[in-house]
C-alpha cells in the first residue's frame, strides 16, 4: 500500500464489486503512485534550484521570488499601521496596532472589487483601492494623521526591494490592463497621492504567503514556512542567501531571506505533465487564464469545485454515475469547493446528509449507489490535493533542515475543508520522516502579516 491508498481507505459499502472496480479504474490516474509522488518531490526541488539560479538555460516554472525580507519580527516592533489585502474578489483595508511584535488591536473593512474594476484599466483599479482607503479612514480614523501602509498583493511579482513589486501576470479573477510589468507600489502610491485628501504612504509590499510566514513567526518562533491554501495556493520560506544565486546585490552580511516560491505555476513549463489528467485539462480549458497556474488548478479553492464537476461528468460518460446529467451540472463552474467540503463531511461522519443538499443544489437526480461514487470522487481529489501540497512542503522542510520547523497555513480551503489539515499532517510525516514539524493555522496572515512587515521595514530603514 502506498501513501495515496493509506490516506484514502475508502468504504465502498452500498456498491457492488463491479461498480467499485469500474469507478476505481475510471479514476486510476488521480491516484498518485509512490513513483509519481517521489518524482513530484524531485522535480520540485530541481525547479526551485533553477528558479534561484542566475543562469538557468531553460526557465523554471517557479518564480522563487526574493521578497527582500531578511528577518522576521523580533518582538520589539510597535506602532500603528494600515494594511491592504488584495488577492481575491474581496479587498480589505485594515488598521492594526502592534506592540511587542504582536498585533494587539485591529479593525477592518471589506470592499467588493467588481468585475468592471478587475477587468478594466489598472489606473481605475488603483483609484478604486485608494478610494476604499479614504472611505475607511474617513469613518474610522478621521484625524488626517499620516499612516504607513503594508500592501499584501497576492499575485506573482518581481520585487526589487521591500517597496517595489513588478507584477508578472495576473492570476485568479484579475485581468486589469496596464499593470503587468509595472511597479504596483508606485501605482498605489500615485493613486493615494492623487486624491489629495489622505496622508498615506505604502512602505512595504508582500505576497500573502510572506504575510502568513511573518504572522506565523510572531506566534511560533520555529516558523520558517508560510503556506496559502485558499482561492489560490502558494508558499514562502526562509532560504539561505548564499543559495540565492540570482541575487547579486551587495548583501551587507544578510544570511537569510524570505523567498516566495509561487508554486501555483509549478508545471507551467510541462515538468508536471506526468500527473496531468483529462480532468485537469478540461478545468484549465475553462479557466480565465488558460495554460497557466497548472499546479494551483489541481486543487486550490478556485478550482477544486470544477475539478469535482469534471470528475462527475467523466464518471457519467464512463457509465458509473447518474442516469442523466442535469443542466446545472452541465454548466461550467456550477460546483464549488464548498460542495467538496460538504461531501467530505459526510465521509467523516458516515452520513449522507450533505450529499442530498448538494444534489438538490445541482438539481441532480441520483441513486443510492451514485452517492457512494460521489463520495469516492471527493475523497480522491482531496487526497490528491493533500499529497501534492505535502510533497512540496516536505521538500521545503528538508531544504530548511532545522531540528524543529513550524509551518503556518492560512486560506479558506485549509480552514473550511474538514480533513485536509489532518491528511497533510499524515502525508508530510511520511514524506519527510526525519524532520520534526508542526502545522498550524496562522489566521489572517495577509492582514496582520502586512502590518508586521511594514514594522520590520521601518526597523530596517532606521538601521540604515
Ligand atoms: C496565486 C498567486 C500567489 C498567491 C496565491 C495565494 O497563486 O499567484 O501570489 O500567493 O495565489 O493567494
Amino acid at each position: 500500500m502506498g501513501l495515496t491508498d493509506d490516506l484514502l481507505r475508502f468504504d465502498w459499502t452500498g456498491v457492488d464489486a463491479e461498480l467499485q472496480k469500474k469507478t476505481e479504474d475510471a479514476f486510476a490516474e488521480l491516484r498518485l503512485t509512490e513513483e509519481q509522488i517521489e518524482r513530484v518531490q524531485r522535480v520540485f526541488l530541481e525547479e526551485m534550484e533553477r528558479g534561484l539560479d542566475k543562469q538557468s538555460e531553460s526557465p523554471s516554472s517557479l518564480l522563487m521570488e526574493n521578497t527582500f525580507l531578511p528577518e522576521l519580527p523580533n518582538g520589539h516592533e510597535t506602532g500603528e499601521y494600515l494594511a491592504l489585502d488584495l488577492g481575491g474578489t474581496n479587498f480589505r483595508v485594515m488598521y492594526l496596532r502592534i506592540a511587542d511584535g504582536k498585533v494587539v488591536e485591529q479593525d477592518f473593512q471589506r470592499f467588493e472589487v467588481d468585475e468592471a474594476h478587475r477587468y478594466g484599466s489598472g489606473e481605475d483599479l488603483f483609484d478604486f483601492l485608494a478610494g476604499c482607503v479614504q472611505s475607511f479612514l474617513r469613518e474610522k480614523h478621521p484625524s488626517g494623521r499620516h499612516f504607513e501602509l503594508g500592501f499584501t498583493f497576492s499575485f506573482p511579482m518581481i520585487q526589487k526591494s521591500l517597496d517595489v513589486g513588478i507584477l508578472q501576470t495576473w492570476t485568479k479573477s484579475f485581468k486589469a490592463s496596464g499593470c503587468v510589468g509595472q511597479d504596483v507600489v508606485k501605482m498605489l502610491n500615485e493613486a493615494l497621492h492623487r486624491r489629495g485628501d489622505i496622508n498615506v504612504d505604502v512602505v512595504a509590499i508582500m505576497n500573502d504567503t510572506t504575510g502568513t510566514l511573518v504572522q506565523g513567526a510572531s506566534q511560533d518562533q520555529h516558523c520558517a514556512i508560510g503556506v496559502i491554501l485558499g482561492t489560490g495556493s502558494n508558499a514562502a520560506y526562509i532560504e539561505r542567501v548564499d543559495r540565492v544565486k540570482k541575487w547579486d546585490h551587495h548583501q551587507n552580511g544578510i544570511k537569510e531571506v524570505v523567498i516566495d516560491v509561487e508554486w501555483g505555476a509549478f508545471g507551467d513549463n510541462g515538468v508536471l505533465d506526468f500527473v496531468r489528467t483529462d480532468v485537469d485539462r478540461a478545468v484549465d480549458d475553462l479557466s480565465l487564464l488558460v495554460n497557466s497556474f497548472t499546479f494551483e488548478k489541481y486543487f486550490s479553492g478556485k478550482y477544486l469545485g470544477e475539478v469535482f464537476r469534471q470528475c462527475m461528468l467523466k464518471a457519467h460518460r464512463d457509465g458509473v454515475l447518474f442516469e442523466s446529467v442535469s443542466e446545472k451540472l452541465n454548466t461550467a463552474n456550477s460546483c464549488t469547493t464548498k460542495h467538496v467540503s460538504m461531501l467530505e463531511k459526510d465521509t467523516i461522519d458516515g452520513t449522507g446528509h450533505h450529499l442530498e443538499a448538494v444534489m438538490e443544489e445541482l438539481q441532480q437526480a441520483h441513486s443510492a449507489a451514485d452517492l457512494v461514487v460521489l463520495r469516492y470522487i471527493c475523497a480522491l481529489i482531496t487526497v490528491r490535493a493533500a499529497v501534492l501540497v505535502s510533497a512540496c512542503i516536505s521538500v521545503l522542510l528538508k531544504r530548511i533542515d532545522r531540528d524543529d520547523c513550524s509551518i503556518a497555513v492560512d486560506g479558506t480551503l485549509f480552514k473550511l475543508h474538514p480533513r485536509l489539515a489532518s491528511l497533510m499532517e499524515t502525508a508530510i510525516a511520511v514524506l519527510a520522516p526525519k524532520h520534526k514539524f508542526h502545522l498550524f493555522l496562522a489566521e489572517d496572515g495577509s492582514g496582520k502579516g502586512a502590518a508586521l512587515v511594514a514594522a520590520v521595514a521601518k526597523r530596517l530603514r532606521n538601521r540604515k
